[in-house]
């Protein structure tokens, strides 16, 4: 297995191109599923996550054809005109957990879908129950069958209320599709109002499908009898700008973010803020500046959009450890998403978890070490750990960070990270 060595305690300093959202793209690839019409999507991210996601709609007959999106990013053309399968194998959907979203689309279309019980990061439990619920609520029947949900709607979709206890994105992007080609009028209470789901939203508009309410907590879909094909451009990846926004935060250094949007990342900007990280937006994206040192500690929420990203606790983890001061953060949305905090003790942080919450009492310096994380954020929370310590850190399962982030060495290293990849 591939590792990243990181020799740490260079301020970075330049540019990096934000790439498109993998959590945009991936629901984005399974609309192509709601038509008969090519779908073609461009600024998708060069990442492994996309690749499973690809061959597994090949495996239920989408046609992907590989392009080039005019900016020259990776485009894919997808065609759902034949499809042969509505099952959704294990080994393709254990890899990955975004795999469950297939079941309302296919449902929708076709009116039956067998989709193996999801996999991906191992960071708590992550049932389905609310996906499955909203899809009973359109008229579908469920059943659990070895380790398969079946469902069927063999008189189609009927649109809905449908109110959500949590606010999950996953199942209203899941709801969001199948309610698009639904008899009659849905509605989602409780919405994720995260971009990616505005995103896919906004795309479903440019198929022919009638929805309200983008962005906001409460979606109304008028079902269509079709949708067709069309062109989109994935949005900006939020957790990836702001990620590097750490990076630059936790090495003291000027690092400008392009082809992106600090609209996307407010609670981010407005914590860095006020841990005294200069953020100044500029022409297709943000600056960031801070000084080695002076960066202190602030207390963090994770919360639904706009609060702060449960995708971003890890990162910020990892700055405050190394911030004047103490905060305190506290995970809301997953349990079991402390995974970094042993590995980053290892590289001298003081942090101490209670329940939900952990406590980082800042310290002047890491330590590199060897490390390893079961995740794909905290990955890179140890990663930015690294940029910043004294000394050699090796990241061990560079494959979790290959999920999520596109060319993750050659974008540091460009700001001057001393950052490379030692081959198995
Ligand atoms: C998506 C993101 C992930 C991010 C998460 C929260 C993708 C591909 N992944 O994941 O990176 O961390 O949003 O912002 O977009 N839940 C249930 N029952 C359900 C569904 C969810 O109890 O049926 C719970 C989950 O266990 C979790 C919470 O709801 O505690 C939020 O999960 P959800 O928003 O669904 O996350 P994902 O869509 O899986």
């Amino acid at each position: 297995m591939d590792r990243i060595r990181i020799r740490g305690g260079r301020p970075l300093s330049g540019e990096i191109r934000i790439s498109g959202a993998k959590n945009a793209a991936l629901p984005l690839m399974v609309a192509s599923l709601l038509t008969a019409e090519p779908l073609v999507l461009s600024n998708l991210p060069r990442l492994a996550d996309i690749a499973t996601l690809a061959r597994l709609l090949q495996a239920l007959g989408v046609a992907v054809t590989e392009t080039q999106g005019s900016d020259g990013s990776l485009a894919l053309e997808l065609c759902a005109a034949d499809v042969t399968d509505t099952t959704a194998p294990y080994d393709l959907v254990r890899k990955m957990r975004a795999t469950v979203l297939v079941l309302g689309p296919l449902l929708a279309r076709f009116r039956r879908a067998r989709v193996s019980l999801p996999g991906g990061c191992a960071i708590g439990t992550r049932p389905v129950d609310i996906h499955l619920k909203g899809l009973e609520h359109l008229g579908a029947s469920i059943t659990l069958q070895d380790g398969y949900i079946v469902a069927e709607a063999p008189h189609g979709l009927r649109g809905a209320h449908f109110q959500m206890p949590i606010v999950s994105v996953g199942a209203t992007e899941n709801l969001l599709m199948a309610a698009a080609l639904a008899e009659g009028e849905t509605v989602l209470g409780n919405a994720a109002r995260e971009p990616e789901v505005s995103d896919l939203a906004r795309c479903l508009v440019a198929m022919g499908a009638a929805i309200s309410g983008i962005g906001s907590e409460t979606l109304r879909i008028q079902g269509v009898a079709r949708l067709g094909g069309c062109r989109y451009r994935v949005l900006p990846d939020r957790i990836e700008t702001g990620s590097y926004a750490i990076a630059a935060a936790i090495t003291g250094g000027d690092v400008r973010l392009l082809d992106t949007d600090p609209e996307l990342i407010g609670a981010l900007v407005e914590a860095l803020a006020e841990a005294g990280v200069d953020i100044v937006p500029i022409a297709g994206g943000l600056r960031v500046l801070a000084r080695r040192g002076e960066v202190r500690g602030v207390d963090l929420t994770t919360a639904p959009f706009p609060g702060f990203p449960t995708d971003m606790q890890a990162q910020a983890m990892a700055l405050m450890a190394t911030a004047r001061g103490a905060a305190m953060i506290t995970e809301t949305i997953f349990e079991n998403r402390f995974m970094h905090v042993p590995e980053l003790a290892r590289m001298g942080a003081d942090i101490h978890v209670r329940g939900g919450s952990a406590l980082v009492r800042g310290v002047p310096r890491l330590k590199g070490a060897p490390v390893m994380a079961t995740d794909l954020r905290a990955s890179m929370s140890l990663v930015l750990a690294g940029l910043a310590a004294e000394g050699e850190t090796i990241v061990n399962r560079v494959y979790h960070l290959d999920r999520g982030y596109e060319r993750l060495e050659a974008k540091l290293a460009q700001c001057g990270a001393d950052i490379e990849r030692l081959p198995e």
